[in-house]
């Protein structure tokens, strides 16, 4: 490429990312090709000569930062009239056209499908300098086809996508319409760039999908998600496996068992219930009950007692009444969740539920999201407390971000822990004694290195 000739100053690039762990990845992967291009990242925005906003429209206020930082970005084109601004991935998707037409300053909307194309539309655009809208959505169905199966190395933690897009179409949610169909990545690419994560460095991978359960069972997988797992297991060099996000509906028996069964795979599952009503669930399509969702947990606490059960929850639902958000109170007390996250639904385009008319007032979302999460926030601590005097491993992750004395990791179960010294690089497994339970997080005391397995 023009810039990549010698004596040539390499044009900067900065990636600004919103939303989930798979927009994390993408963005890794298009720095990694920009780089092969002839680019270099740039420390901040102010010093980029192309800034890539890869976006999220999950929920409305994802959605609105990335319109309120495409505000800044105008302020530092007008400075720098030769900076080059993109938007990609799902509010891309959602918007198209519409956004070159609302942002005249944009340069360019990469849509999801196409998002790894972007060395290409950036030449095209250097050449004719035409603004441009690239959202097919059918038809590319590998949009992982052109990244570089060689992943950075040196990292203890990575991510591999394994999945795109969703089918289960829920009534609330948007992701089948900006993400599309659900197509797995073959299972042969995944293996390969895993090896070679591992051979970098990497101890600890995440497989990352919308519903990660159902992998191969859609176009693209040739083996199921247990077996898949199995193939990660028999990887040297990485010591703990996690996955994100399972659809309570497409968890099965097997996939229970494997928490028992495979060593490295770290008793954790984050598991979406969404809502403890019937009624409720029943309108947002999600294809269980919650006796159901009930009964799985019983198969994951009777393979690990200790299993990390984290879930998301909306309150406010269109049609939400007192007795269902009491009914999803009660089954938050039930099944005693590590962690959660939740949320007030939000209208999002094209999807069912911006239709229907039962509008909950915002002001009653608002007490229910206050006093759910003040609910789950006693639990947490409950529940972290009765880690105290407990032994654990951890994987160092870094410098704790209260106190510089102090480093911190995850135990196997997804709970953050910190504890004294910083001279432990990362991803060095440290054995550490509970001393202190805290409202979200452990402390404790190391015991010296952990023990290490393949
Ligand atoms: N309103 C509120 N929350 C939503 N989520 C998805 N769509 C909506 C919406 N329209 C939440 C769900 C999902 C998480 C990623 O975002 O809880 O699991
Ligand atoms: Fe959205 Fe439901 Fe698919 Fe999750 S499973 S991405 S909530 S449609």
């Amino acid at each position: 490429m023009k810039n990549n000739f010698p004596g040539m100053s390499k044009k900067k690039f900065f990636i600004q990312t919103f939303g989930c762990q798979m927009n994390v990845y993408d963005s890794e992967r298009l720095g990694q090709l920009l780089e092969n291009a002839g680019y270099q990242p740039a420390e901040n925005p102010e010093g980029a000569d192309l800034i890539f906003l890869n976006t999220c429209s999950v929920r409305e206020k994802p959605a609105q930062k990335v319109y309120s930082s495409l505000g800044r970005v105008h302020g530092l084109k007008k400075r720098n009239p030769r900076l080059v601004i993109g938007v990609g991935g799902c509010v891309a998707q959602q918007e198209g056209e519409a956004l070159l037409e609302r942002f005249p300053y944009l340069d360019f909307v990469l849509g999801t499908k196409e998002l790894f194309r972007l060395p290409a539309i950036l030449e095209d655009l250097e050449n004719s300098g035409k603004r441009q809208a690239a959202i097919h959505l059918e038809g590319r169905t590998d949009p992982y086809a052109s990244i570089p199966l060689s992943p950075p190395a040196g990292k203890a933690f990575s991510f591999v996508s394994i999945m795109q897009g969703c089918d289960n179409y829920c009534s609330y949610c948007v992701v089948p319409f900006v993400r599309g169909r659900e197509v797995s990545r073959p299972s042969r690419e995944i293996l390969r760039e895993i090896r070679s994560l591992a051979a970098g460095g990497a101890k600890e991978v995440t497989l990352l999908g919308q519903n990660v359960n159902s992998y191969g069972q859609k176009p693209g997988g040739e083996i199921g998600f247990v077996q898949l797992l199995e193939e990660v297991e028999g990887i040297s060099g990485i010591r703990r496996i996690r996955f994100t996000t399972s659809h309570p509906k497409d968890l099965s028996p097997d996939l229970a068992r494997a928490f028992g069964r495979l060593s490295k795979l770290c008793e954790h599952i984050h598991l979406p219930l969404q809502s403890g009503s019937d009624r409720i669930l029943e309108r947002m399509n999600r294809g269980y009950t919650r006796e159901e969702y009930w009964e799985k947990v019983g198969w994951l606490r009777h393979q690990c007692p200790d299993i990390g059960i984290t879930t998301d929850l909306i309150v406010g639902f269109p049609g939400e009444t007192e007795a269902d958000f009491a009914a999803t109170r009660e089954m938050v007390e039930r099944i005693r969740f590590d962690e959660f996250f939740s949320f007030k639904y939000s209208d999002r385009p094209r999807t069912r539920a911006r239709l229907f008319p039962d509008k909950v007032p915002e002001e009653v979302s608002r007490r229910r999201l206050a006093e759910i999460q003040s609910l789950q926030t006693k639990i947490t601590q409950e529940r972290n407390k009765l880690w105290e005097g407990r032994e654990v491993e951890i994987l160092v992750e870094g410098r704790s971000k209260n106190n510089a004395q102090d480093s911190t990791g995850r135990t196997r179960t997804h709970r953050l822990v910190n504890f004294p010294g910083t001279d432990y690089p990362e991803g060095a497994p440290v054995k550490l004694k509970i001393t202190q339970a805290h409202a979200h997080s452990l402390r404790g005391e190391p015991l010296g290195e952990g023990e290490t397995r393949p």
